[in-house]
């Protein structure tokens, strides 16, 4: 089923959390996704992992073709996969609204980032914690949204890596107010609020609301902490 992109989730101006599906229960998925939505989510995050570009291997197409039709969130796809190139059409057939990929992983972005556009994407690209701002000088402005990875990709419910605000500081003024600027891996109730005065404006938290036993109320905290202090809030 192709379901068309849903764009102004995106550039309205505001923060958003995005919880990530990596941390829900698989066994329950249909149940899991009604939750978090009726919880108040703002996109739903999709780690999709291949085992060779990370370490380990989460879920795929055929996934997210189920969950489509459960589902009325804006898919958020992270694709830590390597050939993004290839698999970017039956992503989008599956149901996803933006795709997220790896600059480590692709020698010139522009091609790929013209194709995902042609698939009617939403465009993300995302930096690991080794992966200086810089790598994101040519095609900086042709894209959506900026995926700054506060963990080693890979795994849920690892430990914020703070320094890495420094990147986010620095992407902040560079963005027009129609890019998003996200930040993915460890986000909490104890970090937040840094993540967005550092100019983050979409939060990425797996662990934090789908392991929490009241996920609309950890939503709800995650927004109060943040405060709409970041970029976004004029
Ligand atoms: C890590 C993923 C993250 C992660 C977020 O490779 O990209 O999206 O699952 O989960 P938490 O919030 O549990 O760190
Ligand atoms: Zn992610």
């Amino acid at each position: 089923m192709l379901r068309p992109p849903q764009h102004d989730d995106l550039r309205l101006p505001r923060l958003r959390i995005a919880p990530s599906l990596l941390a829900a229960d698989f066994a329950r998925l249909a149940d899991e996704l009604q939750r978090i939505e009726a919880a108040g989510a703002d996109l739903l995050h999709l780690d999709v992992m291949d085992g060779h570009y990370v370490p380990n291997i989460s879920f795929g197409i055929p996934v997210i073709e189920k969950i489509r039709g459960a589902c009325g969130l804006y898919f958020d796809t992270h694709l830590m996969i390597m050939e993004p190139d290839r698999y970017a059409e039956a992503f989008v057939k599956a149901g996803a609204d933006g795709i997220t990929f790896h600059t480590e992983v692709v020698r010139d972005p522009r091609p790929l980032i013209d194709r995902l556009r042609r698939l009617g994407l939403g465009v993300g690209v995302s930096l690991n914690p080794r992966t200086p701002v810089t790598a994101l000088n040519d095609c900086l402005a042709d894209v959506d949204l900026v995926n700054v990875m506060t963990v080693e990709p890979g795994f849920g419910g690892q430990a914020f890596m703070s320094d890495m605000l420094e990147k986010v500081r620095a992407l902040g003024p560079r963005l027009r107010p129609d890019q998003r600027l996200e930040v993915d891996g460890g986000l909490n109730r104890d970090n937040i609020a840094q993540a967005v005065a550092a100019g983050a404006d979409t939060i990425v938290a797996g662990t934090a609301v789908f392991r929490a036993a009241n996920p609309a109320s950890a939503l709800d905290e995650l927004r109060r902490l943040a405060g709409y202090a970041g970029r976004c809030a004029e």
